[in-house]
């Protein structure tokens, strides 16, 4: 297959919550990257086959929806829809049809298409997912494996969403787990050149800096140097 691994990706990968999406808005802006969270394409796929009532366990369904989501190649227009708020996108129901299509084969080859794309216009880019550094660009030069311990995870997603209880969210957390860890393709795993950090015993600020070592000592600059690590900043919710 072509290599379409742009010369500058860092791959960002592991389970939810283990703090994938604060650590990657704060590298982004610290290294001048451009930051793409690949699970929003999954979670709109599981939003728009509810909306529109297709089964989504039924590839064939969820295929042809790809198809019609997808069909005039400007994937980036699609995910950049007012329609997708966070509020829509993390509802439970979402959250909980999500991994059944992310184990789909045909779902896995449009995102995959679409993060190529998207990543051949940002050639300097910070990609967050469960498969970026062992399926989507296995030959990326930068690869982080985040991971905490499913009871922290779901802690801290309740802190982020309140509103959740914990067991529910804590039982949502092992099901998609299982379901992500062992689907036939491209199931969440580290890469065999990945750097992992087992977030559950560390600071935002300590994850932080031993990421940014990482990339520093891999030879990522900062063109515009006055960015600067800055652990509270980002409004997101860490992932
Ligand atoms: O990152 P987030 O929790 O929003 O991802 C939602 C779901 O999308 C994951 O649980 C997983 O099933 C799927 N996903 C995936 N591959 C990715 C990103 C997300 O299978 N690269």
């Amino acid at each position: 297959m072509h290599d379409t691994t742009p010369a500058m990706v860092i791959a960002v990968d592991g389970p939810a919550a283990a703090g994938k999406t604060t650590t990657s808005l704060v590298l982004a802006r610290t290294f001048g990257l451009d930051y793409l969270e690949s699970g929003k394409a999954f979670r709109v796929i599981a939003c728009e086959a509810l909306r529109r009532r297709r089964p989504v366990d039924d590839p064939d369904a969820i295929g042809n929806l790809c198809d019609e989501l997808f069909a005039d190649g400007d994937s980036g227009s699609v995910l950049a829809s007012a329609r997708y708020t966070p509020l829509a996108l993390r509802s439970p129901d979402v959250t909980a049809a999500v991994p059944v299509v992310a184990r789909m084969p045909d779902v896995r080859r449009h995102i995959t298409a679409l993060i190529h794309q998207w990543a051949a216009q940002h050639r300097r880019c910070i990609i967050e997912g469960r498969d970026i550094g062992t399926a989507v660009f296995p030959a990326a030069p930068v690869k982080f494996y985040l991971t905490a311990t499913t009871e922290i995870r779901a802690a801290r997603r309740v802190r982020q969403e309140p509103g959740h209880t914990y067991d529910i969210v804590l039982a949502d957390v092992r099901r998609r787990d299982l379901a992500d860890m062992t689907r036939t393709i491209a199931p969440l795993t580290p890469a065999n050149d990945a750097i992992e950090i087992d977030t559950s015993r560390l600071t935002i600020r300590q994850v932080l800096h031993r990421m940014s070592a990482v990339c520093r000592t891999r030879g990522i600059d900062n063109p515009t140097p006055d960015n600067h690590i800055s652990p509270a900043s980002p409004a997101t919710p860490s992932t």
